[in-house]
């Protein structure tokens, strides 16, 4: 009999400093090289979100952990544990909103620190931060290039890890020292994400809401209208399902210009296809890479131009602000600078970079208040009121991470 494909139920996210290791230990765990783009091949770091799933499988005989059918360790036929996605995210610094919109869709994380490096470094400590930001706790740390240093040097590391998670989130995170380029140690690093990381409680009946990453037009140049298929939205699921030929609203949804302003409209469809995975299915749940083919103009979901939408049923979705008023709460340095500077308070007519799921804005301050901002979006976003928002500011060239804030009504 043909096995029911089961869908990824969880997302696991990878995070640390550029060339640490996230996307060769997602190889290593998934045997898929997340890296595809032009430009993540040519300069060798990643730059876009990327998802690559696995099935965790456990040998019942020896208890190791694999993804294959047939145990590389003892030759046993081993039982299907869950299908797991991982989120590979960039370190570079110039990524870090990008791996915040990555941030907001991860259930867990593996911290990825390079064993033959001094830590933290600058995005270790705002990777880190950025999953506090966000709320995620469950965290494991994967000390990788392991077989790069000896014995004292990863000891001393281990060490240092140990004093920078201290009063974190991660403080009590599990360090599994691993050679993502070797596939050494793999296996136990599995088994604490299977005793670290549980699948959280889901609850089908609540409204659908999708986060969208990524938006396409999946025809080809030249192709005939009444051949032309609807655009197609990506993105991870948070809560509730997705069913084809569900009618769906999408916010803040499509910019038009009224008196020379750009407005945004919420625009409703109807999902003609899902994919979760890579395949074809007639319902999508939280975890993984889920494409919604919908029946909206292509020309409007083309390079990305919907990410950062939700996806929900019509007039169930959180309302959209044009206008936000944040409780804020600033970190006291920097942390994605080497000289962790220190932060000062948010001034009044100052332009911040603020994340909210995977949505991502400019916002001119135009009121302050006692640890509180009003902000002027320049895009505007769909949100509940309490949720989370990332607050960056402009340091030298580059966006840091300076604190996060809660909507207010
Ligand atoms: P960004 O996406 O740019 O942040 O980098 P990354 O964290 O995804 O690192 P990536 O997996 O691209 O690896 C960076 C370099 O480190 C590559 O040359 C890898 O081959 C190398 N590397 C990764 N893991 C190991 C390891 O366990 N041992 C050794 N020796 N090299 C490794
Ligand atoms: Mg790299
Ligand atoms: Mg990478």
């Amino acid at each position: 009999a043909k096995k029911k494909f089961k869908q990824s139920e969880v997302n696991i996210g990878m995070v640390g400093h550029v060339d640490h290791g996230k996307t060769t230990l997602t190889k290593a765990l998934t045997g898929i090289w997340a890296d595809t783009h032009s430009e993540e091949l040519r300069r060798g770091i990643t730059i876009k979100i990327g998802f690559a799933d696995a099935e965790i499988r456990k040998c019942p005989s020896c208890g190791k952990y694999s993804t294959s059918p047939k145990c590389p360790y003892c030759g046993a036929e081993t039982e299907f544990e869950r299908r797991i996605s991982f989120i590979d995210s960039p370190g570079h610094e110039a990524l870090m909103t990008t791996m915040l919109a990555g941030a907001s869709l991860m259930d867990g994380a593996v911290l990825v620190i390079a064993a033959n490096e001094p830590c933290p470094k600058p995005q270790t400590r705002e990777h880190l931060m950025a999953l506090q930001i966000v709320g995620n706790k469950n965290i494991i740390i994967a000390q990788n290039k392991i077989e790069l240093v000896s014995k004292e040097k990863a000891i001393e590391n281990y060490n240092q890890i140990k004093e920078f998670v201290k009063g974190t989130v991660a403080e009590n995170a599990p360090i599994i020292p691993i050679s993502a380029l070797h596939g050494a140690n793999v296996d136990v690093l599995m088994k604490a994400i299977e005793d670290f990381i549980s699948t959280p409680k889901r609850d089908p009946n609540k409204p659908p809401k999708m986060f969208v990453l990524r938006s396409f037009d999946v025809n080809k140049p030249g192709t005939t209208p009444e051949k032309l298929i609807g655009g197609v939205l990506g993105g991870s699921i948070v809560q509730g399902k997705l069913k084809v030929g569900d009618e769906i609203e999408i916010r803040p949804g499509v910019p038009y210009e009224e008196h020379g302003r750009i407005k945004y409209e919420p625009i409703t469809t109807e999902i003609v296809s899902l994919q979760a995975g890579g395949k074809f299915v007639d319902e999508a749940f939280p975890g993984g890479l889920v494409g919604v083919g919908t029946k909206l103009d292509p020309y409007l979901t083309k390079g990305d131009l919907m990410a950062g939408n939700i996806v929900g049923k019509p007039g169930q979705l959180p309302p959209v602000w044009e206008d936000l008023r944040l409780e804020v709460h600033l970190l006291d340095r920097v942390v994605g600078t080497e000289e962790e500077l220190k932060v000062e308070p948010i001034k009044r007519r100052e332009m911040l970079l603020l994340n909210v799921g995977t949505a991502r804005t400019v916002g001119l301050v135009t009121n302050l208040g006692k640890d509180e901002a009003e902000i002027k979006l320049q895009i505007p976003i769909c949100a509940e009121p309490g949720d989370r928002v990332a607050i960056s500011r402009q340091v030298g060239s580059r966006w840091r991470l300076i604190g996060y804030g809660l909507i207010k009504e």
